[in-house]
């Protein structure tokens, strides 16, 4: 019988030969990161990166991560700052995304970066994606692995889901650990925090000082404005369905328990509730349902985040 999962490589030397090879041929591979799946080429390339956008269908104003082994790699990409290094002490490798400004020489495309003087660099933890970047001699651009506006994938069969063979390489990691995307911030001024994530804005605010006023700044992040993390059928928040047609997500405790139901955490722990996030709405949408309906998740710390996604999946 075929193996319909043929491009679904378990990680070892040989397929991290092989991955370096693809990526310096040009090529997209899908590659796990602590956080979810991304979908990875040569950032200096523009064929790779126009590959990227075009697989994702990815509107071309908005930018892409760049993804690189450590702060050493950066320094011709982007001019470094006080806050930079502060942060990248404390958080890096880690789950955490810093907008930076673009140095005059620097080779990441400008594609890329949606022809921005700006660029977004992150330092993912995972260790299948450092082995990558420690011995490719660029570094990755990487969105989420799926079709723009949609659920961000946490395992290699969400990511097959997407793109099915469109991918020659998909490198299995597992489950994503944490399962939301990285916490972007803004360093190019006053720090700000663009997307909340994993790493709060509590830590943060412990290291270096943000910029919490609501005035209204020349957008910043323009993915961020539009419908996002979308599971393709409606969302509706902080509200209960009247039948059980409709799906209901909760968390916590709850005494009565339909087959509707799907409880993100019944710990009511935040962490678990992230890291269930996706996966549930992409197993709800499959199961047939027409509409989410999420009952009311508190805001503090990681609830801020996952209150943040789903009012984008609302919208
Ligand atoms: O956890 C993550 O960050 C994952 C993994 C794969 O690393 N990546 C990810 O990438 O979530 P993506 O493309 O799905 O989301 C990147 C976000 C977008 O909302 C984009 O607008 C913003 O980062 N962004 C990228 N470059 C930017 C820039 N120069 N200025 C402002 N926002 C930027
Ligand atoms: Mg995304």
């Amino acid at each position: 019988m075929k193996n319909i999962y043929s491009n679904i490589y378990s990680f070892n030397q040989k397929i991290l030969v092989k991955t370096i090879k693809s990526l310096k041929q040009g090529n997209i591979v899908s590659l796990p990161t602590e956080t979810v799946y991304g979908l990875a080429g040569n950032a200096y390339s523009n064929k790779a990166v126009k590959k990227i956008f075009k697989m994702k269908k990815r509107p071309k104003i908005n930018p892409l991560i760049i993804h690189y082994f450590s702060s050493k790699n950066i320094c011709d990409d982007v001019i470094l700052n006080r806050n930079f290094k502060k942060l990248y002490r404390k958080f890096c490798p880690g789950p955490i995304t810093f907008i930076l400004k673009k140095s005059k020489n620097s080779k990441v495309c400008s594609l890329a970066t949606a022809n921005l003087k700006t660029v977004a660099v992150r330092f993912p933890k995972n260790q299948i994606i450092r082995k990558i970047l420690k011995f490719s001699r660029f570094p990755l651009a990487m969105p989420s692995a799926n079709i723009s506006s949609g659920l961000s994938p946490v395992d290699v069969l969400d990511v097959f889901d997407e793109f099915k063979k469109k991918i020659k390489i998909i490198i299995n990691g597992g489950k994503s650990k944490i399962g939301i995307e990285s916490t972007v911030v803004d360093l190019t001024g006053r720090p700000k925090i663009l997307r909340p994530g994993i790493i709060g804005i509590n830590e943060i605010k412990k290291v270096i000082k943000i910029d919490f006023s609501k005035k209204k700044v020349k957008i910043k992040s323009p993915g961020m404005l539009k419908k996002h993390y979308s599971p393709g059928i409606p969302v509706i928040m902080n509200k209960k369905p009247e039948n059980s047609k409709h799906a209901y997500i909760v968390f916590g405790k709850k005494d009565k328990i339909k087959n509707n139901y799907f409880n993100l955490s019944k710990k009511a722990n935040l962490k678990e509730a992230a890291s269930n996030l996706y996966k549930t709405m992409r197993k709800i949408k499959k199961m047939g349902y027409k509409k989410i309906f999420v009952a009311k998740i508190p805001k503090n710390g990681l609830g801020l985040a996952i209150n943040d996604r789903l009012l984008r999946a609302s919208k």
